[in-house]
């Protein structure tokens, strides 16, 4: 299933000219030029309209006849095939050009089966996953008639008060590579032409998740280094796997909007990258120019975001308005636009859409691939993968199969936010609540009591009476709380990213009972855990986990599944931390554990530090690193060094631990962050069974982006680790040798 594309292979596949599309082009007119690229949302489909604001909508026959009249080149966001065979015909065979037309869609994480929210899933380190449930969503999606995925999500996010947290792979830019490209290649699949596979659009490029104060759509104001170092890299990976499609995003990035950046949409994304495929603007993000402050008007924003090098405008109608005039008054090159058309005219091709318009269109696929139980095995496996235990106080998990529990929260019997963000495809009904997991994992479904206890956000009347009294008749209190899914997603930042102050209270009336705790946590986010909830027994983060959810869950509970995922972000202590990332710069007064308080780069209230850091995660069974090994004390320039540990499965439950090296460069000409992730590994051990997990270090994973902006590695003194999270083990050290010294060449010669 799955298949490894080689790097830049599809963008170079797209190389040569076409003489079908360059005959297109000859006979094209300029405002059809300008139609192919246009995408408009479907209002021909059913469209769920709370996915976006409302701008330059239409009905369903006047879309059609801007169809006709070749004035549109994509849909998206429709539903079904059959309204989908109806627009394709009439751009395919009714239109003058007769260029099919391509839906796209936002498919984020599972289109009828939901897997686990993006972040949840990168939780479990587990990239591969990531593909296989890549690989169904574009086999469901492309049946439901889709062509093109607005994912997948690759922005990196260092703030947990940004919604949108939800949607990608947390805040550290090597898992975020990981599984960028792993999504790429899950939808692309074996080849773009074949009916189940998907165009990918990594987006939102770029910096989105930078915005200032965690908030939505806000300014971006960021070094170029960091802006290269941290929220490029994912791009470029999904790049070299194939993806042929990008986002521009609605951010400005040092004052220039990313949408009319051509620094960001030509310099760097084709002349350093050779990127190959075409950028469409995020929803309405070209005239958003004007908002900014950077276009005077409606002309000039599409200008501005067409020369940047956004090829194709969402939604706002900008281009098919503005284009053609541009064009024919010079202020665009003709060329140019040519150069556009030519751009999605061969992905179309490459999707096979000239041969065959009516591919993925099929109402027999749409039929029969929706609803496989494959993706349901699939959904609870991933689902069960990204669930992460923080905490198991005298191991009250997992739980016999006879324990009398009170499962207690608003999102017990909850059907409404099982899904999380963005499953516009998806039906609430078809997922399993957690109740009814539970209930079917328990000898006698009659020991569970279910009781609301609180709404999401408001008190219950009575509800916590009614909790209180179910927990003291139970042996083991399921405290089922957090956020809604409306909670995270596009245009849900937070300030107070904590559990809503009712449930927090529900919560603390049960502590008070003495009963054993358990919180299975939804979240979309990091949250800063408090109170009763940071204090119970155990801990559960379950994300949104999708459609499998309460089975996902009670397969943890009950020990069926051994928690093996680890944190893709970390969690604060108090929400005022964040900005808060592992990977943070020293500063020139560290607060270090142990040491003076006083005059430190610190809050007053709280130290500099995680409650749960990233990379941290526990597991039914225990693990017991030795003191890491180097084959030498320093790497020589064109050299490797290997970095290893024994790990040993102290438990008597066979179980997995997630091996993370880390580096530190100790001085370096701009300053370094205390520790980067440079590789992973997840292994499998059984009942005291010791493996050795070893890592290649080469000059490559010392680089950074120095002061002219190029990838360097300077000579000097490492820090190295292979530890269990982001602040774990031992360091030892190791030199990285220059080019030309002494002890370099004798080591190469085997001479050291
Ligand atoms: C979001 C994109 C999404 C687009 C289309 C925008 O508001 O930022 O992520 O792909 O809408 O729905």
């Amino acid at each position: 299933m799955l298949v490894h594309v080689s790097l830049g292979q599809a963008q170079t596949a797209l190389d040569s000219r076409d003489p079908q599309i360059e005959g297109l082009i000859e006979r094209m007119t300029l405002e059809e030029k300008a139609g192919q690229l246009t995408v408009l949302a479907d209002e021909i489909r059913l469209l769920n309209p709370n996915t976006n604001p409302d701008a330059n909508r239409r009905r369903a026959d006047e879309l059609l006849k801007e169809v006709r009249a070749g004035r549109v080149g994509a849909l998206f966001n429709g539903r079904g095939v059959e309204g989908a065979r109806v627009a394709q015909r009439t751009a395919s065979e009714e239109s003058r050009m007769k260029i099919p037309l391509m839906f796209g869609g936002d498919v984020i994480h599972g289109y009828r089966t939901v897997f686990p929210i993006p972040l949840g899933e990168a939780a479990s380190f587990e990239p591969v996953l990531a593909e296989r449930t890549a690989r169904v969503t574009a086999i469901e999606a492309t049946a439901g008639g889709l062509h093109w995925n607005f994912a997948p999500m690759v922005d990196i996010a260092r703030d947990q008060r940004w919604g949108r947290v939800a949607e990608g792979a947390g805040e550290d830019a090597y898992l975020g590579k990981l599984f960028a490209a792993a999504r790429v290649r899950g939808y692309r699949g074996e080849h773009l032409a074949n009916a189940d596979s998907m165009l990918a659009t990594p987006k939102h490029f770029a910096a989105y998740g930078a915005v200032a104060g965690g908030m939505e759509y806000n300014t971006v104001d960021i070094s170029p280094q960091t802006l290269r170092e941290v929220h490029l890299p994912p791009f470029k990976a999904a790049f070299d796997a194939g993806a042929l499609s990008t986002m521009s995003s609605f951010n400005e990035i040092n004052g220039v909007p990313a949408t009319a950046n051509y620094e960001l949409l030509t310099k760097i994304l084709r002349g350093e990258w050779g990127f190959k495929g075409f950028v469409v603007s995020d929803y309405t993000s070209d005239m958003e120019l004007i908002a900014h402050g950077y276009a005077a008007n409606e002309r000039e924003a599409a200008k501005l975001a067409f020369l940047a090098g956004v090829d194709m405008s969402m939604q706002s109608g900008l281009y098919i308005e503005h284009l053609p005039d541009l064009v024919k008054s010079g202020e665009v090159p003709l060329a140019a636009l040519d150069r556009s058309v030519r751009r999605v005219l061969r992905i179309k091709k490459a999707l096979g859409l000239f041969d065959d318009p009516y591919r993925s269109l099929d109402p027999a696929r749409e039929a029969a691939d929706l609803k496989r139980p494959e993706h349901r095995a699939l959904a609870r496996e991933a689902a069960r993968r990204s669930i992460v235990l923080l905490k198991n106080r005298q191991n009250v998990l997992p739980l016999a199969r006879d324990t009398k529990i009170a499962l207690i929260g608003p999102f017990a019997e909850d059907r409404l936010h099982l899904h999380g963000p963005w499953t516009l495809f998806a039906n609430d009904q078809e997922a399993v609540t957690v109740a009814d997991g539970i209930a079917a994992a328990l000898e006698d479904p009659t020991l569970l009591q279910v009781v609301q206890g609180s709404s999401f956000e408001t008190p219950l009347r009575g509800g916590i009476d009614a909790a209180v009294q179910a927990a003291n008749e139970a042996d083991v209190v399921l405290l089922a709380i957090g956020e809604t899914h409306d909670m995270s997603g596009e245009a849900q930042s937070r300030t107070d990213i904590v559990v809503p102050a009712a449930q927090q209270m529900l919560a603390e009336a049960l502590a008070a009972t003495g009963k054993p705790i358990v919180v299975l946590l939804r979240n979309g986010r990091a949250l800063a855990l408090q109170g009763a909830v940071r204090d119970a027994d155990a801990i559960l983060v379950t994300w949104f986990l999708g459609s499998e959810t309460g089975n996902a869950i009670a397969d943890v509970l009950f020990g069926a599944a051994n928690p093996s995922a680890r944190l893709p972000v970390s969690f604060p202590i108090e929400p005022g931390q964040q900005p808060f990332y592992y990977n943070h710069k020293r500063t020139g007064r560290p607060f270090i554990k142990g040491e003076a308080r006083e005059f430190k780069a610190r809050y007053r209230e709280v130290p500099n530090e995680a409650l749960y850091p990233f990379g941290f995660g526990l597991s039914y069974s225990t693990f017991e690193y030795a003191p890491i090994n180097l084959s030498g004390t320093t790497l020589p320039w064109d050299g490797k060094l290997t970095v290893s540990t024994r790990i040993t499965n102290t438990s008597d439950r066979a179980g997995e631990e997630v091996a993370q090296p880390y580096i530190h460069d100790r001085v370096a000409s701009l300053t370094r962050p205390v520790r980067e992730l440079k590789g992973f590994r997840k292994v499998k051990l059984e009942p005291g069974e010791s493996i050795e997990v070893s890592f290649a270090i080469r000059r490559a994973d010392l680089e950074f982006v120095g002061r002219d902006l190029k990838w360097i590695a300077e000579p000097g003194v490492f820090d190295v680790w292979i530890a269990p999270s982001s602040v774990a083990g031992t360091a030892k050290t190791f030199r990285l040798l220059a080019e030309h010294d002494a002890a370099a060449t004798s080591a190469r010669t085997g001479a050291d």
